[in-house]
């Protein structure tokens, strides 16, 4: 794939495809009227018998209009214009983009309307079109037998109108490295449980690193976990036959030693509940209970490949969830690596003792930030649905960071409240604390378990289980939070 920026001259730009804006007005971009008169006015004619009413998710593609070297346009939809803003400029992009990749459409100059140079600047807006691109173009890797359709030809997209070509480039190159992240992380976490099991997290992590020499990998396995004294890990991968993973992923990309980032992912490869056995409607979709694992990885091949000036660190726990013989049951009692107590009455709550395992391992880093993140409650869902992921933490100007990072990216959180009552909900008689606190409150008990190790860090939690995948027809890894992730990071390291 590639991206550049198209300057001068659209009319005459040796692509296959313009991609024109309308609004729902019938009115003209100010890159279409261009092309409009160089065509002779076919489009305004074409607007005003109708054919095209320039509402949000439409799209029509056209050929052989005269005038333009293209062969083809196509027109998107971008709403009214007086709501012209950056989410109705990538929901026009991502509606033609996925209708380019059903033609055999090669090349395109998308020149849509741009909103306002505050909301989207040069940088972000070529940013963003890389990203979408590379969404639209992702296609699952299914185990079909049939043979596969070909794939999309669509692979040269300019950009434009831009100020600062130098800017939108960058911005072109961090988005196709977003999009390839994303990519990856819907790969792994895409792939059935009996192919992703903790162990081919671990080679996938491993072989990683062998193709970015500035990435380092690490991997423990069963003795050394017990080494480490991971009794929560431990408690929740004894019930199945596939032995766990700890995975350290290191990329030291700044000048002087400075305190790392630590990115922990919540890397189950399958969730089937334990002896707390889960319903059988939709528990396939637990093989996407490694969403979390798979997006540090992602994220630390962003990273790398974009040579940032940062050090991060990503942890993942990597187990399997099942109701072996030797399974843990509700009322056993295993001692975290923090040497804290826990009692399990649910089994099923196994994210967060594998998570106070990798959190606690993070302290050796002497971390500036620690930010786990998880598919870690049905109950996050319930409150915030899919649209926005969880973030709580005990460090408000990290939280900020987060929200911020979603919004820059379209990958919002929205934060839910972390005070000391809700502790009350995870007293036990018998242990330090219980690994569950009832129904209510559920994403913000989970999130209080987890502060409960990370006493004196920074730190903030990601409950993505409402985010990283889609079910129904559409059932499927979406990458989030990904991009939040990416802009986190690319915001520390200055862009
Ligand atoms: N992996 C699940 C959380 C989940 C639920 C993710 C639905 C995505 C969709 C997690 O391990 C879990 O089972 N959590 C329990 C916690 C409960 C037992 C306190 C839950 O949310 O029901
Ligand atoms: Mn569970
Ligand atoms: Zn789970």
């Amino acid at each position: 794939m590639e991206f550049a920026v198209w300057t001068k001259g659209l009319a005459t730009l040796a692509v296959d495809c313009l991609v024109l804006g309308v609004f729902e007005e019938g009115e003209l971009g100010s890159e279409a009227r261009s092309i409009d008169s160089a065509c002779g006015g076919r489009l305004k004619k074409l607007l005003a018998r109708g054919d095209f009413a320039g509402r949000p998710g439409e799209t029509l593609l056209l050929g052989d209009l005269p005038g333009i070297a293209a062969t083809h346009v196509l027109l998107t939809g971008l709403g009214q214009r007086k709501q012209l803003q950056r989410r109705s400029y990538r929901k026009a992009w991502t509606v033609a983009a996925a209708a380019l990749t059903r033609t055999r459409i090669s090349s395109c100059a998308v020149a849509l309307e741009r909103p306002d140079a505050r909301q989207l600047d040069d940088y972000h807006l070529a940013r963003m079109v890389a990203e979408v691109t590379g969404s639209a173009l992702y296609r699952i890797n299914d185990l079909k037998t049939a043979r596969k359709p070909p794939p999309p030809a669509l692979s040269k997209v300019l950009v434009g109108p831009v100020r600062r070509g130098a800017v939108a480039q960058r911005g072109l190159d961090d988005g196709a490295a977003l999009a390839a992240a994303m990519s990856l992380q819907r790969d792994l976490a895409n792939l059935p449980a009996n192919v992703c099991t903790p162990v081919y997290l671990a080679e996938e992590a491993r072989a990683l690193a062998k193709r970015h020499s500035n990435l380092k990998a690490r991997v423990l396995d069963e003795p050394a976990i017990r080494k480490e004294k991971m009794g929560c890990l431990l408690a929740v991968a004894q019930g199945s036959h596939q032995p766990p993973r700890f995975i350290v992923l290191e990329y030291q990309g700044s000048k002087k030693q400075q305190q790392p980032l630590v990115l922990v992912g919540k890397g189950v490869t399958f969730d089937s509940g334990g002896i707390s056995l889960k319903d059988p409607p939709g528990m396939d979709e637990m093989k996407f209970d490694m969403s979390g694992a798979a997006a540090v990885i992602a994220a630390l091949t962003l990273v790398a490949q974009l040579r940032l000036p940062l050090h991060v660190v990503g942890l993942v726990a990597a187990v399997e969830n099942m109701p072996g013989g030797r399974a843990v049951k509700p009322g056993d009692i295993a001692t975290s690596a923090s040497g804290q107590t826990v009692e399990i009455l649910n089994t099923d709550a196994e994210g967060r003792l594998i998570l106070c395992d990798a959190l606690h391992y993070a302290r050796r880093f002497n971390p500036a930030a620690v930010i786990d993140i998880a598919t870690l409650t049905g109950a996050c869902v319930i409150a915030l649905g899919h649209h926005h992921a969880g973030v709580m933490g005990n460090d408000e100007a990290l939280v900020r960071e987060l929200l911020e990072a979603g919004k820059r990216a379209d990958d919002r959180c929205w934060q839910l409240p972390l005070t000391e009552e809700y502790a009350e909900q995870l007293k036990s008689n018998f242990a330090d604390f219980a690994n569950v606190g009832g129904r209510d409150g559920g994403a913000i008990t989970a999130a209080t378990f987890l502060g409960k190790f990370t006493q004196g860090m920074k730190w903030a939690h990601l409950d993505i289980a409402g985010t990283a995948y889609q079910g129904g027809a559409q059932k499927g890894s979406t990458g989030r939070p990904t991009p939040l992730l990416a802009d986190f990071l690319l915001h520390r390291a200055g862009r």
